[in-house]
């Protein structure tokens, strides 16, 4: 089936089966290796990119799903000659160990800040009726679908709290 993508900038013409996720489709149709399988339903965030800037589960969504879409993979957010803001913080804060779950923890703490940017309420906000407070225990809430075997949670939201407090 034709499907039309718009991958990190650039209109991406596949022809795939209906059945093929957007994140096999990502690594092994296009070539961005990026974006990670971890667990292939939904369960580690290892394969979360922005699609129209919301973060979504790749392996959970269907390639021909996203004909129009804008897709935004970890390559688009930045590479090692030109690291964005935030993947510089996980260098800073040493945020990783193995670095597997690290794309998906980026473009997920991406769309997160977004989220709270638009008031979005999480499971930790007490006050509904003002501007949500970016805490440790609101990053870890909303970063909660995002496995690090290597527990390097701490240091994750050190370096997002970092990069937020930058752009704030
Ligand atoms: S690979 Fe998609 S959530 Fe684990
Ligand atoms: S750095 Fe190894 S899984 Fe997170």
């Amino acid at each position: 089936m034709r499907t039309t993508i718009d991958v990190n900038g650039e209109p991406r013409e596949l022809d795939v089966d209906p059945r093929v996720t957007l994140l096999d489709a990502l690594r092994e149709h296009l070539g961005l290796t990026g974006s990670k399988k971890g667990c292939d339903h939904g369960q580690c965030g290892a394969c979360t990119v922005l699609v129209n800037g919301v973060r979504v589960n790749s392996c959970l969504s269907l390639a021909v799903m996203h004909d129009g879409d804008e897709v935004t993979t970890i390559e688009g957010v930045g590479m090692p000659d030109r690291l964005h803001p935030l993947q510089k913080a996980f260098l800073e804060e040493d945020a990783f160990q193995c670095g597997y779950c690290t794309p998906g923890q980026i473009c997920s703490a991406l769309g997160m800040l977004q989220e709270v940017e638009a008031n979005w309420p999480s499971q930790e906000t007490a006050d509904l009726t003002g501007k949500v407070a970016l805490t440790d225990a609101e990053i870890r809430e909303r970063m909660s679908g995002n496995i690090c075997r290597c527990s390097a949670y701490p240091q994750i939201v050190a370096a997002i709290r970092s990069y937020a407090g930058e752009q704030a």
